[in-house]
């Protein structure tokens, strides 16, 4: 059965002291509206639609690429208004789910529950038990325990802020109904609304019944209203991400200190050890060990490479059974054969180390090609920026270049060619053989230290 989405996200988000809309705020580096468009996607919808107001045009941008129908609420006048607005977007026979964009949490098998209970004489909706109700609608049911309908925290009596169980405004139900209940929505109530939650009264008076969800857990239908609730869900999201990890056979010294702010697919016998932040999308190989503070962003990492602390690796790809860091930066179009060694204070860019090849101190290696066994001596660097153009440096396999050496670029070291130390290449060195520039070294001998000058 295909359902119609509406999805609540017009409100201003006054509690987050922002200049951002809230549903544009961020949970793990993706908006809160995205993480709703997200699930949603999931379930299939024969449309999405989304009802926006404040920052309209920001939302619509920072989510271009969504297919969806961008309804505008100018007017904020309650939730039951907002989805008055969708009106000409969904069919009668349609079964329509309502969202809220500020609720990014919530699971597609809850979603689908919700759906399982919409039939000609029934509807779904969400709820969930609250030790601390306060502010939310409550669930009023009769002495047989079906739900009655929905009362307002605001217009409530102190006997029905008693009730636990409140509405998560989740609900879904037939789209004619839907239609008709909506055109009898009064304002006439504690704060001036028009309140989605007195189609439930309507819909038990019409004979269909309320049949209710309970949710898993608070946070699948928490909203973010403040940066304190932000930053909860963030808590509890990584600590789901870190759970399906480590059911997934990956060790996690320390499930708190590890973030996946995109997507991480590990293979078995995975490592990781404490405060490792995870982008875009990244994938580790069979028993990759990843040391403490590190980030990865868009990267592959082949089995059994190991990667010490304190690096930074984007877009980057390393091969089987390397080893890299501690304090290593690999930057875009970095590419390591299997068995290379990058060690501390190495920053590579846009260059491709060979099997095998070393480039253990203080280098940089930019826009190079490097292949197999090369050993790269300490404080070596390609100077490949000119000014205005950027130049490959080429080396064979087995060149061995002395430490603070600098190729200038466009260059060639040969196969096994030797650079001696402290050697500035600006010319192709043939293969087989040593090439060094340096000044000869002179003593002399009758030569005085400074000495302080005397007041
Ligand atoms: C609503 C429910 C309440 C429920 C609570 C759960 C109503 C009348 N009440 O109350 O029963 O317990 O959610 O959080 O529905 N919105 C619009 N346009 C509007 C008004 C609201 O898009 O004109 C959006 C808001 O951006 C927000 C959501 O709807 O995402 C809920 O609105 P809000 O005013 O916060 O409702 P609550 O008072 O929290
Ligand atoms: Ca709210």
């Amino acid at each position: 059965m295909t359902c119609n989405i509406i999805i609540l996200a017009a409100g201003q988000g006054t509690r987050m002291r922002s200049a951002l809309p809230k549903v544009l705020h961020k949970l793990a580096d993706k908006s809160l509206l995205e993480h709703v468009c997200q699930t949603a996607n999931t379930l299939a919808p024969s449309q999405l639609n989304i009802i926006y107001g404040h920052g309209g045009e920001r939302v619509r941008q920072a989510l271009v690429g969504l297919q969806a129908n961008w309804i505008e609420q100018a007017e904020q006048l309650g939730t039951g208004h907002a989805v008055t607005q969708a009106l000409p977007y969904f069919e009668d026979d349609e079964t329509v789910l309502i969202l809220y964009g500020d609720v990014p949490l919530t699971k597609q098998a809850t979603l689908h529950a919700l759906l399982d209970q919409v039939t000609a004489t029934s509807m779904g909706l969400l709820t969930i038990e609250l030790p601390d109700p306060t502010g939310y609608g409550r669930i009023i049911r009769d002495a047989a325990g079906k739900v009655e309908r929905i009362v307002e925290h605001k217009d409530a009596t102190a006997a029905e802020r008693a009730i636990t169980e409140v509405n998560t405004g989740m609900l879904a139900v037939n789209g004619g109904r839907l239609k008709d209940w909506l055109g009898k929505l009064g304002n006439d109530n504690a704060q001036g609304e028009y309140y989605l939650t007195d189609i439930i009264g309507m819909a038990v008076a019409d004979g269909v019944e309320v049949k209710t969800v309970q949710a898993s857990h608070r946070y699948e239908v928490e909203g973010v209203n403040d940066r304190l609730q932000l930053a909860r869900l963030e808590r509890y999201y990584q600590s789901m991400k870190a759970e399906e990890l480590m059911q997934a056979g990956v060790t996690l010294r320390d499930p708190a200190r590890l973030d996946i702010r995109g997507e991480l697919k590990c293979g078995q016998d995975v490592q990781i050890d404490i405060n490792v932040i995870i982008e875009g999308r990244v994938r580790l190989g069979d028993n990759v060990q990843i040391g403490p503070n590190v980030m990865l962003k868009d990267c592959v990492i082949a089995a059994g490479a190991r990667i010490e602390a304190n690096c930074v690796i984007e877009q980057a790809e390393i091969g089987a059974s390397s080893i890299v860091g501690p304090f290593a930066r690999l930057r875009p179009g970095t590419r390591l054969a299997a068995e290379s060694k990058v060690g501390n204070f190495v920053e590579i860019k846009n260059a491709t180390i060979g099997e095998g090849s070393k480039v253990n101190h203080l280098s940089y290696i930019g826009d190079a090609r490097l292949g197999k066994d090369v050993n790269i001596g300490a404080g070596t660097i390609t100077c490949n920026y000119d000014g205005a153009n950027k130049h490959q440096t080429v080396i064979g396999d087995k060149a061995f270049i002395g430490s603070c050496s600098q190729l200038v670029a466009p260059v060639e070291i040969g196969s096994n060619a030797t650079i001696g130390a402290g050697s500035t290449i600006s010319k192709d060195a043939p293969a087989d053989a040593l090439t060094l520039s340096r000044s000869p070294q002179k003593t002399l001998k009758n030569w005085q230290r400074p000495t302080k000058n005397k007041e």
